[in-house]
């Protein structure tokens, strides 16, 4: 059988990872910038998630949520600790945009209302809802397309004050947009989310499945702006490669069985992965690392020329260039052996380290940065 075709894929094969690098099969040694997608939270292989995954197979490795899964409580326990929310209840999934789904359906079934605002460039994921609340055109399949969502442009207060109407269940919006080119919202505009949301008897989700877990140097990139959503997604950081995901759900929304579930959502691997990565987060004091890096990097890439705006908090960093970051980041990736993400603006680079990442090795892509940077120059 062949794979279906879907990924425009590199010419390498990575079979060994550690820290802020992984080694393809023949040995060559690159640095990562990117995280596969903004995955790596706590570097590659760390040695404890290494351990607590390899014990927890040995013992136990999967059950359905018919039974009582104790790491279950154990995780949302230091989740709500170490994020800030220890009020919230915590549903336990796979994916992304299966948190995201749920996270929509829940508004849903709370407000019993079916009308969604999200944002231009906004990314929620592929599946149904998720997509539907997702701009670009391209991914939404007809099956999806739906007249419940309206898109409405980032950080226009003005433009969501009208929009705003008794109908609507949920406004989703991301900590920061990720796919979308790093991009912010305002303290101002969140909070009128939230206010507004109050007003009209929505539901505010936070989607901070690539903006979360740290790595805007607070817990939650929306804590910069002293909101508190009614419901927070989360993914990638979470398991620092193992697939789980959850949503962070408001005390005054109440659970009925049945009302949402999963099959392999909250396994007992998925939950060791999620327990060993808050134990290295806390333990390590890497949001505080990311929030140090962060703000190294975006200074000294402040320096540079031929950047048009360097965007970001912490380890979440943007630089839109003055022409197509394609051929950068492919003289990046095979001249100097740096990965770093694109997005779906072509002159935006993204660059999403390990959370574990230390100066020299930022030193090392800001190095080979000013080199490639400087040969579009001599052109
Ligand atoms: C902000 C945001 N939401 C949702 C998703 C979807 O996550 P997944 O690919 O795990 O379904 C992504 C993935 O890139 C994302 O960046």
């Amino acid at each position: 059988m062949k794979l279906f075709d879907v990924y425009p894929l590199f010419d390498i094969e990575p079979v060994k990872a550690h820290g802020s690098y992984v080694w393809d099969k023949n040995g060559v040694k690159y640095l990562d910038l990117y995280g596969g997608h903004a995955v790596i939270s706590i570097g590659h292989s760390h040695p404890h998630y290494v351990q607590k995954l390899n014990e927890q197979l040995n013992a136990i490795g999967f059950y359905s949520n018919s039974v009582k899964i104790k790491m279950q409580e154990e995780l949302a326990e230091k989740l709500g600790e170490l994020s800030g929310y220890p009020g919230y209840q915590l549903f336990l999934c796979n994916s992304g945009a299966e948190a995201n789904e749920n996270a929509l359906k829940l508004a849903s079934f709370h407000t019993g209302k079916k009308k969604v605002i999200a944002f231009g460039k906004s990314f929620h994921g592929r599946t149904s809802l998720a997509v539907a609340s997702t701009d670009d055109a391209k991914i939404i399949a007809p099956v999806n397309e739906t007249e419940n969502v309206i898109f409405l442009p980032l950080n226009d207060e003005f433009a969501f004050e009208q929009a705003m109407n008794k109908d609507v269940c949920a406004v989703i919006v991301e900590g920061i947009q990720g796919f979308g080119g790093i991009h912010i919202p305002t303290n101002s505009f969140l909070q009128k989310l939230q206010s507004e949301c109050e007003k009209f008897g929505a539901l505010l989700i936070l989607d901070e499945i690539q903006s979360g877990y740290g790595r805007s140097g607070k817990f939650f990139a929306h804590q910069y702006s002293n909101v508190q959503p009614d419901l927070i997604t989360v993914a990638k950081g979470m398991g620092n490669g193992f697939p789980i995901a959850g949503v962070f759900i408001h005390p005054d929304v109440k659970a009925k069985h049945g009302m949402l579930g999963t099959t392999f959502g909250g396994s007992y691997l998925a939950c060791a992965a999620g327990i060993a990565v808050l134990d290295v987060l806390k333990n390590e004091s890497l949001i505080q690392n990311a929030s140090e890096m962060g703000n190294y990097l975006l200074e000294e890439l402040s320096k540079l020329p031929g950047i048009t705006e360097v965007r970001g908090e912490g380890l979440m960093v943007g630089i839109e260039l003055e022409f197509p970051c394609a051929q950068i980041r492919s003289e990046l990736l095979f001249e100097h052996k740096i990965f770093t993400g694109s997005s779906s603006d072509k002159n935006t680079l993204r660059i999403l380290p390990s959370l574990t990442i230390q100066k020299v090795e930022l030193d090392q892509f800001l190095n080979a940065f000013k080199i490639v940077l400087s040969k579009q120059f001599v052109k």
